[in-house]
């Protein structure tokens, strides 16, 4: 079964002050996010780090990708919708081109798509 990677970006501070040595809300999503994948079963998705993905005014940022289908920025994201962006994942994971329509994505992300990037088009070496 291929996974769909979910790119969460760990220096998001989602507008609030951090001190010096405390986890950023970024961060705290990250391994929440990877402890839920872990423990789910039904889970299409491996979770990975990054850091900036240029949507820091954004709230608390992912990205999500897999070959041949549309990428995904995402954006407003916190601890308490982390179990509805695996949901997400399973149904970007599954499609056939990466599209999830509004109405099939859940509720509490109406507003979590901050853009899409096109799959790359298959390079035969010929064009
Ligand atoms: S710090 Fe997270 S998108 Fe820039």
């Amino acid at each position: 079964m291929t996974e769909a990677i979910l790119h969460v970006c760990t220096t998001c501070r989602a507008g609030r002050e951090v001190r010096e040595g405390d986890a950023t809300p970024g961060a705290l999503l990250h391994a929440h996010l990877r402890a839920l994948a872990r423990a789910r079963e039904d889970a299409r998705v491996r979770v990975h780090e990054a850091k900036c993905l240029a949507n820091c005014a954004g709230g608390c940022s992912a990205a999500i990708a897999m070959p041949g289908k549309w990428s995904y920025l995402l954006g407003g994201l916190d601890l308490e919708n982390a179990s509805d962006l695996l949901d997400f994942a399973a149904i970007y994971a599954a499609s056939l081109t990466g599209v999830v329509m509004p109405s099939r994505r859940p509720p509490a992300l109406a507003t979590m798509v901050h853009g899409r990037i096109p799959a790359l088009p298959q390079l035969t070496g010929h064009d």
